[in-house]
This record gives structure tokens, C-alpha cells and sequence, in this order.
């Protein structure tokens, strides 16, 4: 009997009918359902902070999103603009900026090279890649990027000229930079400032699920290192209120936000006010702190099932994995170079991984070992029965 055989053999439940998807880190229908209790008690402002907030205008959004943003990143108002749904459309307005004009410290070029910590997400390479920027795939070390290894690699390629950091509960790996592993970072960059660009993107920055350490706002180290021009922090409420229909944030320099809001000036009259303003008043009713406790009490029970199985495959040798303190992923290392026929041999089975390499520069995994395992989306019975079928696809290949 082939492997496929035996496993529908064992699972009575599994027929040709199953489909599952742990691919994207979407939220689940009651992470969404949360928000939208609360949303439906709020009436649509249409004028706040004396604007009115129907009509073109105020491209760096209106003071209270500002503030709001402020509070979730950790950043100055003044040094925070509030715009409209996703962070990596920001993202990707930052590296095209940077790539079309230049912002005054970080000058993009086909020559660029940017340092890509790996696993990392998919999306952040993609958009590189799209540019031309060369990625070069670095480890990890326990508290955030290997810092050796930048100290290694910058020494040696003076077009290293940027790197792309998730620094609280990263996709897909989970770490969270440390204070001090930060500060050798920029003490690395401090010899580059002319021209580097640090892309933080702190999707995750108020996404804490088990205890995790502080961080000091990432503004105030990079001041130490007069790195400030340098840094560009994006983050969203994509994954505090509603995934599509969210605010994003943007904090650096008063020059580069200055810079930026010239250059999005041809893109768009403004943001979405009335979004803004709906955002603003939801938490007035809902503090952060308790909309993130709530969403905790949905996501957390999705991570302990999956790991109480991925825990059984660590012990029996097949697998290692990192236990997450916050965030959306878990990222699971095969222990014999497998990543590609277990994701071949689910996905024949019904459940719908990310192909292999997707957490790599150019999708390409050297170890053929890493898997992005997305819990958030599918309801608890059959986030069960995604795992049922990982974890006997990871027995029966080893
Ligand atoms: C690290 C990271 N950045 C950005 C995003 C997308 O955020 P947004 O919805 O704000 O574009 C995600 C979504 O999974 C993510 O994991």
C-alpha cells in the first residue's frame, strides 16, 4: 500500500472531498467576527480632529490615526503617519521611492544588495526581487539576525545597502530581536548611514500570546546611532481588527516621512478618512490591549494543538521547531531535508501547504527543510485534522 493508501486507510474521515489551507496567516472568521461585534456599535464619523473627513486631503492621515499608529509601533507622533489597508503596499511605495528618487540616506539601484534573514516572509522577497535587488539569505542567531554574519558579510560587499527585519515574533520563525542584538546592528550600519536602508516591519508588534520580552522603541536606539533617516517602520491593525479593511502606519525621520508624502503625493489625493476615523472611534471602545486579549483567547488554543502534535514529531527526531511567543506562524524544520515530499504528500491528501522554499530569497531552500505552518485560519476541528494528516505524512516518510 503506498504511503497515501495507508494514511486514508487510518483516517475514516478522509476523503477525496477534504480541503484544507495553512498557507496565508489569515485571521479566522471569529478573530473577525470580534471586531465586527464591536464595529457595528460605532457610528461613521465624518468629521474628527476638526477635518472633515469626507473629502480629499491630509495625506499623512488625520492626527488621532496618527496617534493610534504611534501607540501600536512604539513611535513619536510627529515621526508617524496613519494611511490606508497594508503595511505592504507601504512597503512597497518605501522600496519604490527609495529605488525612483532616493530618500536622502537610502538610495535604491540594480546594483543594491539587500541582507535577508531567513526564514523570512515570502511576500518581503517577492517585492525585492521585483526590483532587482539582489537578497542575500542570512541565519539567525536566538535573539534576532546573526550578527557575526552581517558583520562578515557587509565588510566584504560595500553594495550591501539594506536589510528587511520582522523584529517581534517574525514570519515565519518567531523571534524577537533583543535590545542588544538591535543595537550591534546598527552599529554595524552606523559605518554604512550614507546609504542604508532598514526596512522594520513590526506587523506583529502588539501580538504577544505567551510572555515576551520588551523592547525598547527601535526610534530611540537607532538616535543613539544617528541611524534615524535610515529606518523606515511600517505595521498595520491588519491583524488587530480586520485584514483587508485596516489602517497601516508608517514612522521614520521627519525628512524621509516629508519625502514620502511628496512622492505618494501623485499616487492618491489621501487616505481613507472615514476608515481612519472608524478605527480611531473602535478604540475608544476597545482599548488595544483588551482587542488583543480577546483575539488571544481565539489564536492561542490553534498554536498548543498544533504544537502538542509538532512536539511528538521533535521527540521521535523528525522535526525542530521554535515554541512562538506571539505572532501568526510556526516554523517547522524537517530533520532529514523532507520539506518537499511532505508538502507533495499533503497536499495530494487534502491540506494545502506553501510550496517549498517560500520563506527563502528566489524560493530556494537550501536544506529543503522549512515549512510555514499558518494556525490562525481554520476552525479548531479542523486545524485537528490538518495536523492529523502532517503529522502521519511526517511518520510515514521518515
Ligand atoms: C511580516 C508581515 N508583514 C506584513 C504583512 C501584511 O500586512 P498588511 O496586511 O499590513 O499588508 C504580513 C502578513 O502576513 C506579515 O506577516
Amino acid at each position: 500500500m503506498s504511503i497515501l493508501e495507508q494514511i486514508k486507510s487510518e483516517l475514516p474521515w478522509l476523503d477525496d472531498k477534504v480541503s484544507f489551507d495553512l498557507t496565508r496567516g489569515k485571521p479566522s472568521v471569529d478573530q473577525l467576527n470580534i471586531t465586527q461585534k464591536n464595529f457595528k456599535l460605532i457610528e461613521i464619523p465624518f468629521e474628527m480632529d476638526g477635518i472633515d473627513l469626507r473629502n480629499y486631503g491630509n495625506p499623512e492621515g488625520i492626527p488621532s490615526a496618527r496617534t493610534l499608529g504611534a501607540q501600536i509601533l512604539s513611535t513619536e507622533f510627529d515621526e508617524t503617519i496613519a494611511l490606508d489597508n497594508s503595511s505592504l503596499t507601504i512597503m512597497q511605495q518605501l522600496v519604490s521611492c527609495a529605488y525612483h528618487l532616493g530618500f536622502p540616506k537610502s538610495k535604491l539601484s540594480e546594483k543594491t544588495k539587500f541582507l535577508c534573514p531567513v526564514p523570512g516572509y515570502d511576500r518581503h522577497f517577492k517585492l525585492l526581487e521585483n526590483f532587482g535587488v539582489e537578497m542575500i539569505a542570512m541565519p539567525f542567531q536566538d535573539d534576532g539576525p546573526d550578527v557575526n554574519v552581517i558583520s562578515d558579510l557587509i565588510s566584504k560587499d560595500d553594495d550591501i545597502s539594506g536589510i528587511v527585519c520582522v523584529p517581534r515574533h517574525s514570519n515565519p520563525t518567531g523571534h524577537v530581536y533583543s535590545d542588544q542584538n538591535v543595537k550591534e546592528i546598527f552599529e554595524l550600519i552606523a559605518n554604512k548611514k550614507r546609504n542604508f536602508m532598514v526596512l522594520w516591519d513590526n506587523a506583529y508588534a502588539c501580538h504577544d500570546f505567551r510572555d515576551t520580552i520588551n523592547q525598547t522603541p527601535v526610534m530611540k536606539l537607532a538616535d543613539e546611532y544617528e541611524l534615524k533617516d535610515n529606518l523606515f517602520i511600517v505595521g498595520s491593525t491588519s491583524k488587530i481588527t480586520l485584514a483587508g479593511s485596516g489602517l497601516a502606519f508608517f514612522a521614520s525621520s521627519e525628512l524621509n516621512i516629508s519625502k514620502f508624502i511628496e512622492y505618494r503625493n501623485s499616487l492618491t489625493p489621501g487616505p481613507n478618512k472615514l476608515n481612519q476615523g472608524m478605527h480611531v472611534n473602535y478604540f475608544k471602545k476597545s482599548s488595544l490591549q483588551s482587542q488583543m486579549e480577546s483575539l488571544k483567547e481565539v489564536i492561542l488554543p490553534k498554536f498548543e494543538l498544533v504544537e502538542k502534535y509538532l512536539d511528538e514529531l521533535k521527540i521521535d527526531g523528525f522535526c525542530d521547531y521554535i515554541q512562538p511567543s506571539g505572532g501568526y506562524f510556526i516554523s517547522y524544520e524537517s530533520s532529514n531535508s523532507k520539506a518537499e515530499q511532505i508538502i507533495e504528500h499533503c497536499s495530494k491528501l487534502g491540506l494545502k501547504l506553501l510550496p517549498v522554499g517560500s520563506c527563502f530569497p528566489y524560493q530556494k531552500d537550501p536544506k529543503n527543510s522549512n515549512i510555514r505552518i499558518a494556525p490562525t485560519f481554520p476552525n479548531l476541528e479542523n486545524l485537528e485534522r490538518c495536523m492529523e494528516i502532517f503529522s502521519k505524512v511526517v511518520k510515514k516518510l521518515n
